[in-house]
């Protein structure tokens, strides 16, 4: 059946995989509901969005995307309360980074009318694939390619946004070490460290992979002028526990703007715990693993939630961390949890309610 919603075109897919989903054994980002959003931009404007079963689609074999990566996106997450209503978490924060992106890698900005409106829209045809509690939510990957032809390197003229969802859990199965990078950077001052760009990720896979070979599940990475400062994981922002104050490194032009970041520090300093946003010295983390004040690290992050990292090597010493009754990681991360599945009062008003 099709129908018009805030000027969405709805095409009903006649047809469901969800009783073909095992919702307890999922594996990160491998199942797809029934239905994305799909909208062009064309002629110097957004056309209509339209919702239509999830599918592949076609494209010239030119579009830049291919040839030079002009791709963005976001990672967010809707959660379902016990009273079967979905909510989104700070959805505006993840609006504004991916126009943050967009004019980085100059590509057009995107009106919340189809970002955010279009998102709920979608959301209520796909409540049933959220599940509440147990670690559940349905992640939602809001992304947007440059699809205009000819090989040419300059940025397009026409784009496709589109918005898919898949039922997730953990996105780490097991424990996760990490390894202090010294060689690879991830980003640059000037570069694209700070955009949501699907090129930071590729960058990453091969000095990922040489980790992976030697046991690490990921890299910290390091600025790239000096490799003495710690900055993010990549697929997370990090957070070290020295004593007991909670250290980050401040947001910049390397690092992104994790929006599982800001929300650990608030409810860090809602709850009295020390919180320090300063640039954390590789030595200074070897130091404190010595000396035995380096109590926790942790990786915040969209589809990572709060993970608690086990050890870390740093040239040819590898440290273990210690395992706590009162872990700042978990702790923050059950506060969290509880405010995204309405369990606790949302004295933020992070949640909006789809
Ligand atoms: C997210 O946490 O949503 C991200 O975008 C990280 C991604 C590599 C899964």
């Amino acid at each position: 059946m099709n129908s018009i919603t805030n000027d969405i075109k709805i095409i009903k897919n006649e047809t469901s995989k969800i009783n073909e989903v095992d919702f307890e054994n999922l594996t990160f980002g491998n199942t797809f509901t029934d239905h994305m959003l799909i909208c062009d931009y064309r002629n110097g404007a957004w056309e209509q969005p339209v919702i239509k079963a999830y599918e592949p689609f076609t494209i010239d074999p030119s579009a830049k995307v291919f040839h030079y990566g002009q791709a963005i996106f976001e990672g967010m997450k809707a959660y379902k309360d016990e009273n079967d209503d979905v909510w989104l978490f700070r959805p505006d924060e993840n609006h504004l980074r991916f126009n943050k992106s967009a004019v980085r890698m100059a590509m057009p900005e995107i009106p919340e009318s189809i970002f955010i409106d279009g998102l709920k829209t979608l959301l209520n045809i796909e409540k049933d694939w959220v599940k509440f509690g147990n670690g559940n939510s349905l992640y939602i990957r809001p992304f947007m390619i440059a699809i205009g032809s000819g090989v040419i390197a300059q940025p397009s003229s026409q784009y496709r946004f589109m918005i898919i969802l898949s039922p997730a859990k953990s996105y780490y199965s097991g424990e996760v070490k990490v390894i202090i990078a010294e060689h690879f950077s991830r980003a640059a001052n000037g570069g694209i460290g700070a955009a949501k760009a699907a090129g930071n990720y590729s960058a990453q896979f091969y000095p990922t992979k040489l980790a992976n070979e030697q046991g690490f599940q990921q890299i910290i990475w390091t600025d790239d002028a000096t490799h003495t400062k710690l900055e993010e994981a990549g697929t997370m922002n990090v957070f070290f526990r020295i004593g007991d104050t909670l250290l980050t490194a401040p947001t910049s032009e390397r690092i992104l703007d994790g929006v599982t970041r800001k929300s650990v520090l608030d409810i860090a300093k809602r709850d009295n715990i020390a919180t320090e946003v300063r640039p954390v010295l590789v030595e200074e983390l070897v130091a404190a693993a010595k000396n035995g004040t380096l109590k926790e690290i942790f990786g915040a992050g969209t589809a990572a939630v709060i993970n608690p990292i086990v050890g870390f090597s740093f040239r040819d010493e590898y440290f273990e961390l210690p395992k706590l009754e009162n872990s700042f990681a978990l702790e923050i991360k059950e506060k969290l949890n509880n405010i995204q599945y309405k369990l606790a009062e949302d004295t933020f008003n992070w949640t909006v309610k789809v």
